[in-house]
């Protein structure tokens, strides 16, 4: 073991081996980010510079957070599609492998992809998309299983200047229908079918489905299980059928630096999914630069990243901050117990896997099943391990740590939001020691601030709520089509501050502990859901009357659902209802909604004025009911007796 722990002070050192030919030591650390924050435009000009731009900016940070007006390098030109393949092979790097795909089962035969092949099959990519009509500015919607064309569309779409809205692959064709009408997209990518762990999944069919309620002019369909579907004349092409004979070169758009790049829908506290929108040039230098600094990626290092491109994670850090540093990313198509519960180890054997990015959830299913599919397969390649998407339990974190990665590499437990574009809070790994749990120092230019409720700012060590007092270039410029709701959701509660929904320790040594969500979001195995997504999906079945979710404390999922369901009256509680409105919510939805408990009550606890009483079904939910605190303003306290008696997480 080459590094010590302190189990008193929590503190885990970076081990020496990660502090050679490492991007960034301490006193690197330090200096960068003192002038990261002391001359912000000299800073971000010099990240901004490893980038090619075809208009170099001479404006830097030009943001404002009341009124809220976020720019960054304003009158910079360039393109992230170049960024990411066209300058590595004009510098003679068009033999280097971009993406090795590894499809779900083993036994099908990998892929690797260079360099100069990913251009070409993204120029062939973006000369079909112009074949079918998509121009610049236009809204394409990508539902695509985790294939390298998932990852080509994306970068075709960025070529051409038209804007990708990419829909979770797991999500159902109500979702699908919600998001096409909300960004008024024409057009549709898609393949056949998925695959996930052996199980076929119906994409086609599934934008069939939701093409019945909103409309599309095309459908580009990729042939990839060959599976049986359907196809509708005149609006569904093949690509293999409809890229014949596309011209073999296609420039990329000169797009402005505040262009928009993408839309992702993503759940908040209220309403539908928020459409939120980054642009290009603030994207593409915050991608290069933390993936640079964070995973400190060396030439000739393969780099796996575990998320779906349909979440930020993947649009982040499968796809654009590795593809822009050159690196090598490996694309996993499958899960992590299929064939057997050893596939996540089985693969960074098989390749060779030096940087490994996975998150909590993962870990902890993965963790259950023992040491023994991690022990079997030689892990020696790894050097370095990340996690993201939820708070990390120290138990997990030192699972990870001994036996994944042998005590002997640095963990980087990376804090960040679909809205902030890339990772803010993490240690780096050649730099600062590390607490199991805690995601570490913020990244160049971030500044992190605690506030109470009453939005007071809290010094030293404490906790509070998590706010940003300064834009950084990654962040979110809006919500699609509603500037006004930005506004409210990110920048109403604590005037003049990012708020990002998070409750945070700091401690004494001003480490970030990241404790949850203090809105009415879940995190049900890092994927971000709304409470009122699924109440109002709830409330649609006809026989339901009122419906209040809440989360709880899952052991593999971080977070589970929790339905109080109340149903209309003559209507019986019975397990086979349950079982409708489970399935029901899944195919709202989609399959990460789909409910843990399912709780019949006769009415929900409300205050006199009408407000359902969230705090006491969580305490209940939590199965944390000796301490409800005050239920005396309830209209009817004698429901609370009956809930507590009829909990379901026993
Ligand atoms: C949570 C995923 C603790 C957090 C990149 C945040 C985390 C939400 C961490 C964003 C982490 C993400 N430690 N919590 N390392 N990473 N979160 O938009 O609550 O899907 O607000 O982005 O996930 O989820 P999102």
């Amino acid at each position: 073991m080459q590094e010590t722990i302190d189990r008193q002070a929590e503190v885990v050192t970076v081990p020496e081996s990660a502090k050679q030919g490492t991007h960034c030591t301490l006193a690197d650390y330090q200096a960068m980010y003192q002038r990261s924050i002391d001359d912000s435009d000299g800073f971000w000009a010099d990240q901004a510079s490893r980038l090619d731009w075809f208009r170099a900016p001479t404006t830097i940070a030009d943001w404002s957070f009341d009124p809220v007006d976020i720019k960054w390098f304003t009158d910079g030109q360039l393109n992230i599609c170049h960024n990411a393949l066209d300058r590595h092979v004009a510098a003679g790097k068009g033999d280097v492998t971009a993406l090795i795909f590894e499809p779900d089962s083993p036994d099908t035969p990998v892929r690797k992809i260079t360099y100069a092949e990913l251009l070409a099959e993204t120029i062939k990519m973006a000369g079909t998309l112009k074949k079918m009509g998509v121009q610049k500015g236009d809204r394409v919607t990508i539902y695509m299983p985790m294939i390298p064309e998932g990852a080509v569309a994306m970068l075709a779409c960025a070529r051409i200047g038209a804007v990708h809205s990419v829909v979770f692959g797991g999500f159902s064709p109500d979702a699908i229908a919600g998001r096409i009408e909300d960004c008024l997209s024409d057009w549709v990518i898609c393949a056949d079918e998925g695959l996930r762990g052996s199980k076929r999944v119906p994409l086609k069919s599934n934008v069939d489905e939701a093409l019945k309620k909103v409309s599309a002019r095309a459908v580009l369909v990729v042939r990839h299980t060959g599976g049986d579907v359907a196809m509708t004349e005149g609006r569904d092409h093949w690509y293999h059928e409809l890229s014949e004979g596309v011209p073999d070169t296609c420039e990329c758009e000169v797009m402005n630096a505040e262009d928009p790049l993408f839309i992702l829908y993503t759940s908040g506290s209220t309403g539908k999914p928020k459409g939120v929108v980054h642009t290009i040039g603030g994207y593409s230098v915050w991608t290069e630069t933390t993936f640079r600094y964070v995973f400190d990626y060396r030439p000739g290092e393969v780099y796996w990243c575990t998320a779906d491109i349909g979440w930020v994670t993947g649009h982040s850090y499968i796809v654009y901050g590795p593809l822009q540093n050159g690196a090598t990313a490996l694309m996993f198509e499958g899960v992590p117990n299929y064939p057997d519960h050893d596939r996540f180890w089985a693969v960074v054997d098989k390749h060779k896997v030096n940087i490994f990015y996975t998150a909590p959830t993962a870990i902890r299913a993965l963790m259950r099943e023992g040491d023994a599919h991690v022990t079997k397969h030689d892990l020696s390649s790894l050097r370095l391990l990340g996690s993201v998407g939820e708070p990390i339990n120290p138990e997990a974190w030192r699972w990870y740590h001994d036996t994944v990665g042998k005590g002997a590499m640095p963990i980087v437990d990376t804090w960040w939001q679909t809205e902030t574009g890339g990772i803010m809070i993490t240690t780096l790994p050649g730099a600062h020691d590390m607490k199991p749990g805690s995601a570490g120092k913020p990244f160049f230019g971030v500044c992190p601030q605690l506030v109470d409720n009453d939005g007071a700012v809290l010094n030293g060590a404490t906790e509070g709520n998590l706010c940003i007092t300064a834009s950084w270039p990654g962040q979110s410029r809006t919500v699609y089509g509603d500037h006004e709701r930005f506004i409210q959701t990110y920048f109403s509660n604590y005037k003049g501050k990012y708020f990002t929904g998070d409750g945070c320790r700091r401690d004494a040594d001003d480490y970030y502990w990241i404790t949850g969500r203090v809105d009415d979001v879940i995190n049900v195995s890092g994927h971000r859901m709304g409470t009122a997504e699924v109440e109002s999906a709830l409330v649609l079945h006809e026989m339901v009357a009122e419906a209040a979710v809440v989360g709880f404390p899952h052991d593999i999922k971080g977070q589970g659902i929790y339905c109080y369901v109340t149903l209309n009256a003559g209507i019986e509680a019975n397990d086979d209802l349950a079982k409708t409105l489970r399935q029901w919510v899944r195919t709202e939805i989609g399959p990460i909604a789909t409910p843990d408990h399912l709780h019949f009550t006769p009415g929900l606890p409300k205050t006199r004025s009408g407000k359902i009483m969230r705090r006491i079904l969580r305490k209940i939910a939590e199965n944390d009911f000796g301490s409800l605190g005050d239920t005396s303003t309830l209209a009817d306290p004698s429901l609370v007796d009956g809930l507590i008696e009829g909990r379901l997480n026993r």
